[in-house]
């Protein structure tokens, strides 16, 4: 079996979760949270070295402000817990997205949680908040106007590479396969750079209930495929 060396997931779902067992939708969210733990430990037994996940969209602001509060208090916490489990399995985290719109104690434990696991040589996990691809892209290209302003660049030297430089996720390779929970079909603003030659895979299973067996069914189907870049595969 081929394990994909980094898996991207859209972890979609928790409400409808939550409302199927007759709770609200933060209860989802909260198991959602615990899930995401148990995940990726999982991912990084079954051999994933990136994990990408989307935890809060640029979109996301849209939703009832109890609903926000509540994702941003869920995100405090999991912060927290996030720094301890880093150390204790040396996962190297690096947040995605533009952080300045959340509050200034969030911000600074990302920011911790980025800085205290740095050096660590296990699972790389990414965590997408406030995030959006297209705002990437606009502040990727914002910056880039910066340096051309700045007589650092010529527009003529820009090349795919400096882009791909100036996105959050500059420096880690592009996911290999995509999961989406929940049944939708679509990217919801995600990443959409990076996955220009991913495999997708659809579940309908909910994120809190998504286990290791459904990443091993992901897996299976991605080992299914046969991965082309453009050309045609050699007979
Ligand atoms: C995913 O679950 C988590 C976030 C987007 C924060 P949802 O909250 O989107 O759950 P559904 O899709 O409404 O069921
Ligand atoms: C995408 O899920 C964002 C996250 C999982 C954080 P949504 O539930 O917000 O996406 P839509 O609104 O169904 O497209
Ligand atoms: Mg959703």
């Amino acid at each position: 079996m081929t394990i994909p060396q980094h898996v991207a997931i859209i972890l979609d779902g928790n409400g409808r979760w939550a409302k199927s067992k007759g709770m609200p939708r933060n209860y989802g969210h909260v198991k959602g949270a615990e899930n995401l733990e148990v995940i990726c430990e999982d991912a990084w037994n079954m051999g994933i070295k990136y994990l990408t996940v989307y935890l809060f969209s640029t979109e996301n602001w849209k939703r009832a402000k109890e609903e926000v509060d509540a994702l941003m208090r869920l995100f405090r916490r999991y912060t927290k817990t996030c720094i301890k489990t880093a150390r204790d399995n040396n996962m190297k985290v690096r947040v995605l997205g533009d952080p300045s719109a959340l509050a200034p104690d969030l911000q600074k434990s990302l920011k911790e949680l980025e800085e205290s696991s740095k050096d660590n040589t296990g699972l790389n996990f990414q965590i997408a908040i406030n995030y959006g691809s297209r705002d990437e892209i606009r502040r990727a290209v914002q910056k880039i106007g910066e340096e051309c302003r700045d007589g650092k660049l010529l527009p003529e030297q820009i090349d795919e590479k400096t882009i791909a430089d100036h996105l959050d996720t500059a420096g880690i390779p592009d996911p290999d396969l995509l999961i989406r929970t929940s049944g939708e079909l679509r990217l919801s603003n995600y990443l959409m750079w990076q996955l220009a030659y991913t495999e997708f895979y659809f579940t309908e299973v909910p994120w809190p209930a998504f286990t290791k067996d459904e990443l091993w069914k992901a897996i299976e189907k991605y080992n299914g495929r046969e991965r082309r870049y453009g050309g045609i595969k050699e007979e």
